[in-house]
């Protein structure tokens, strides 16, 4: 096999677990992706922090920029914009392919990495950067690129829909469950991203630029969060045959979607007959309807280190598939240059 340098930035819930599998199964993924992936580090910031999973010390650094030179694919699991945005940049310019599943910066930064990977022949992959486990990247990408989608609706944060869910099923305490869904491995580093919907939010402008072949600013997503949900609201809720889920709608307005579109997140009344009000835990089910294949669905895990971990994993053997066959592979990087449509509200 040839042998491919793989560089982990982040070893906490997901960046740990990806690290554990990869170390586990490196033998099994070899073989699926025709080259020996070697972990050559793992970029932290505290050395001695206690982590998840059992890794050798040595493995560990704080000199990410280090850490990327060299490395033939570079895993970003730190989050947020900064430093991420500029390790991203330095791993694209130094010939590495990306794969990471940080929303955050792909919504509001995407143009830019996926050009500058463009510039340099790099791919920058992303399966996790949207409801954690499901595959819904690359079906919309490519499974569905040969069809017109019509509308996006679902349930694309795994935080919230814990959250309501156990306000619901055991009339639990938003802060109480707010802190499992912490501890659990849910939440983003600042829970504020999952309760007040900017999360939800970052997943919906990143689907429906995929969806509707263009960029969907974040500023032109309208978003609402949950933290006005309480539990008075949740009860009438269920005594009129409802249930409160934070929904995520992405939907053409006209027939040609580079004229306008709707994306929108908000807490919504689903009527208890809906598939989205089995929807439990960190779960998540996202529906596309399309014009030749009709409705489909997509559900399973939206967060969690280890189920994540999965998307991040099946990501890395493309990128080395792509390596192995010369770099020439299937392009990614479909958010690059394209046209900003203007974004209506309904
Ligand atoms: P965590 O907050 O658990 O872990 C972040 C890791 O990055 C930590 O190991 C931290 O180091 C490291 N890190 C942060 N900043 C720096 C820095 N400046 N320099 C070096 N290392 C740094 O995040 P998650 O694992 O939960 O999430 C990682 C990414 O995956 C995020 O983009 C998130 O949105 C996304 N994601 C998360 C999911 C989940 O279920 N958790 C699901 C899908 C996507 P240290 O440990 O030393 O503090
Ligand atoms: N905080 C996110 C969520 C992680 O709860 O859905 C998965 O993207």
């Amino acid at each position: 096999h040839r042998r491919l340098r793989v560089a982990l930035l982040g070893a906490g819930a997901v960046g740990s677990q990806v690290a554990a599998l990869l170390r586990k199964h490196g033998d099994e993924l070899a073989d699926r992706a025709g080259a020996s992936l070697e972990l050559v580090g793992i970029a932290v910031r505290d050395l001695d922090a206690p982590r998840e999973t059992d890794l050798p010390k040595e493995l560990f650094t704080t000199d990410a920029e280090q850490l990327i030179l060299g490395a033939d694919i570079v895993i970003e699991l730190m989050g947020g914009i900064e430093p991420a945005k500029t390790y991203v940049l330095q791993a694209i310019n130094s010939g590495a392919d990306v794969v990471t599943a940080n929303k955050a910066l792909l919504a509001t930064h995407g143009p830019e990495i996926f050009d500058a990977a463009d510039q340099v022949g790099a791919q920058v992959y992303y399966e996790a950067a949207a409801a954690g486990a499901i595959p819904i990247i690359r079906p919309l990408r490519d499974s569905l690129a040969g069809d017109r989608i019509r509308r996006i609706m679902g349930i694309v944060n795994g935080t919230t829909n814990y959250i309501l869910d156990r306000m619901d099923t055991e009339g639990a305490d938003f802060g109480e469950v707010l802190a499992d869904a912490q501890r659990l491995g849910y939440a983003e580093a600042d829970p504020t991203a999952d309760v007040e919907g900017y999360d939800a939010a970052q997943k919906a402008a990143i689907l429906a630029s995929l969806a509707f072949h263009t960029t969907v600013p974040l500023d032109a997503v309208h978003r609402e969060g949950i933290t006005a949900i309480d539990k008075a609201m949740i009860d009438s809720a269920r005594h009129a045959g409802y249930v409160i889920k934070l929904l995520a709608v992405c939907e053409r307005l006209t027939d040609d979607p580079q004229e306008s579109i709707s994306v929108r997140v908000y807490p919504a009344l689903i009527s208890r007959e809906h598939p989205l009000a089995s929807v439990h835990g960190a779960n998540n089910a996202v529906f596309v309807e399309a014009e030749a294949a009709g409705n489909l669905m997509f559900y399973g895990a939206g967060a969690g280190g280890v189920q994540t971990a999965s998307a991040v994993l099946g990501d890395v053997v493309s990128a080395a598939r792509r390596h192995v066959a010369g770099g020439v592979g299937v392009g990614e990087s479909t958010l690059a240059n394209l046209p900003v449509v203007p974004v209506g509200r309904v």
